[in-house]
């Protein structure tokens, strides 16, 4: 007879159905696992025997058979140790037989018999639930599992004892209940830093539509701070986006304890970065930081410092928000919709664009070049806020500090993602929205500017020489300028203060 036990495996952010079947046959004792298994999979039938001895369940001295279905498709991680030592108990009798069979189980085994937390939790819940079944997994993962649906069937046991006793009915489990993580201690406030309100306003700007921002300047200007203070201001997250967000984080294993965090992802590689890394792959498929920013931010601070192929290999998501994987033996596809923060220094020396100084290596225009190539201009292009942060002056850091701070940003921040939330739902583009994101199409409509503005972005366009992406995120930041005004139409005075954000970047790189 062959016992059945529902499982996933996954591929990107889903979660595929795998069949766990055991057989329990006559003949020379042995314990098999096939069906794609990578090592971690081969080595849990040392796992699933401890555990079922610890629990005191000794193997029949027989022939068993595990076999994971469909066997074409691969297997890997530690998962696959609980849906093997339940249908090994299916299979000897130790669980009632029809007990596993509304379940999809995950989970590892320790030697004792305890069941220790595994990555992908959530969209194994959401999988299992879409299909109609409950979900048994590990005691720590139970609160995780319980955001898929308010009213799914979830068993989170300690151990497999506990899990044998619950279906005797001596020990019943309560479902676990969703959580959120708390709060980590309050962020960085916008109110430290002193001076600089035309990075702050670029810095609200960005927060506001969603916009790729770059900053340029001096060291110790206070651009890694500016960068530090971006998620005090950015808005929470919507129900749908923390369940997006979290998909990701719980298949790279990054969610503690069980509980979802309603920030937004603000994540800041080193400039080491590998480009599996920073887009994902490797060895085992896993999502990477431009992945793992979805939703949020990637702050790349230095970013000339950065391999200059590891960051082209940005330009792609960019465009699409979402990178797909292609390897020899697996494909897969992450989201990776993400806001690129960058800061970095207009040249080795660092002081470049400061009045009267002059570069060891000058001239200074040389300087600025030989560093500045390393980024391509491609990728510049995608930035729709480039700014220059000068040097702060001793006067500046004397004064008391700003009367504004983080708070008064966000409120303006969160009305004006508002008002692009409910413009872009009106349209039936998704609650996710912003400016920066929406289709080229649908921003040209939305942010028609009026007479006066259609003149300005005319003779721009031709002075300036706008790619047509360009042209589209200058129009992208224009509409969030009104926004933030709480307009409804594109004026003249937000497309010119949108196109110096494009005029100032291009400036060193023009002389
Ligand atoms: N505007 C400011 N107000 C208050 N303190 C500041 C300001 N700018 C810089 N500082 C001080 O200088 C320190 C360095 O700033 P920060 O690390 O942000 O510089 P940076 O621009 O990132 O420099 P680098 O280019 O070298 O990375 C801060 O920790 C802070 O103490
Ligand atoms: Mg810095």
């Amino acid at each position: 007879m062959v016992t059945r036990v529902a499982t996933v495996a996954f591929e990107g952010i889903e979660a595929r159905a795998v069949d766990v079947q055991v057989q329990i046959a006559a003949g020379i004792v042995a314990f098999n696992v096939v069906g794609l298994a990578d090592k971690a999979v081969a080595e849990s039938r040392e796992r699933v025997r401890s555990a079922l001895i610890a629990s005191g369940l000794a193997l029949p001295a027989k022939r068993i058979t595990v076999n994971l279905a469909p066997a074409d498709l691969p297997k890997e991680g530690s998962h696959y140790d609980l849906p093997i030592a339940l249908a090994v108990m299916g299979a000897i009798g130790a669980l009632p037989a029809d007990a596993l069979a509304g379940y999809c189980v995950l989970g590892e085994l320790a030697l004792d018999g305890t069941i220790t937390p595994v990555a992908g939790v959530l969209p194994a819940a959401m999988a299992a639930n879409e299909r109609g079944l409950g979900l048994i997994c590990p005691a720590a993962c139970g609160p995780e599992a319980a955001w898929a649906a308010g009213d799914m069937d979830v068993l989170a046991p300690r151990s497999l004892i506990q899990l044998a006793n619950h279906f005797k009915g001596s020990q019943v489990m309560a479902r676990p209940q969703p959580a959120i993580a708390a709060a980590g201690g309050p962020l960085p406030d916008l109110r430290d830093i002193k001076g600089q309100e035309g990075a702050k306003r670029a810095l609200e700007i960005a927060a506001a539509g969603g916009h790729n921002l770059l900053m340029n300047g001096p060291p110790g200007a206070g651009k890694s701070m500016l960068a530090a203070r971006l998620p005090s201001i950015l808005p929470a997250l919507s129900p749908r986006e923390l369940l997006e967000v979290s998909m990701i984080q719980s298949v790279a294993g990054q969610i503690k304890g069980g509980a979802l965090s309603n920030r937004r992802p603000f994540r800041q590689p080193h400039h080491s970065a590998s480009m599996a890394a920073l887009v994902g792959g490797g060895l085992n498929a896993r999502p990477g930081e431009i992945s793992l920013a979805h939703g949020g931010v990637l702050f790349l601070d230095e970013l000339p410092e950065f391999v200059p192929q590891v960051l082209d290999s940005l330009r792609q998501p960019m465009e699409t928000g979402e990178v797909m994987i292609a390897r020899a033996n697996h494909r897969v596809t992450y989201p990776a919709r993400f806001q690129l923060v960058a800061a970095m220094n207009p040249c080795r020396c660092g002081q470049a664009l400061e009045p009267g100084y002059a570069c060891r290596r000058g001239p200074n225009e040389r300087c600025m070049a030989q560093y500045g190539a390393r980024i391509s201009g491609p990728l510049l292009d995608r930035i729709d806020l480039r700014i220059e942060v000068g040097a702060v002056t001793a006067a500046d850091l004397i004064l008391p500090p700003p009367a504004e701070g983080s708070r008064e940003a966000a409120t303006r921040v969160a009305a004006a993602r508002e008002r692009q939330t409910a413009r872009y739902a009106e349209r039936d583009l998704g609650s996710a929205m912003t400016n920066a994101t929406c289709p080229a199409t649908v921003i040209e409509e939305v942010a028609a500017p009026d007479a006066e503005g259609t003149t300005l972005i005319r003779n721009a366009a031709e002075t300036m020489r706008l790619s047509a992406r360009g042209f589209h995120r200058t129009l992208r930041v224009a509409r969030t300028l009104a926004d933030l005004d709480g307009e409804a139409t594109v004026r003249r005075l937000h497309l010119a203060e949108a196109l110096s954000y494009r005029a100032r970047a291009s400036k060193p790189a023009a002389t």
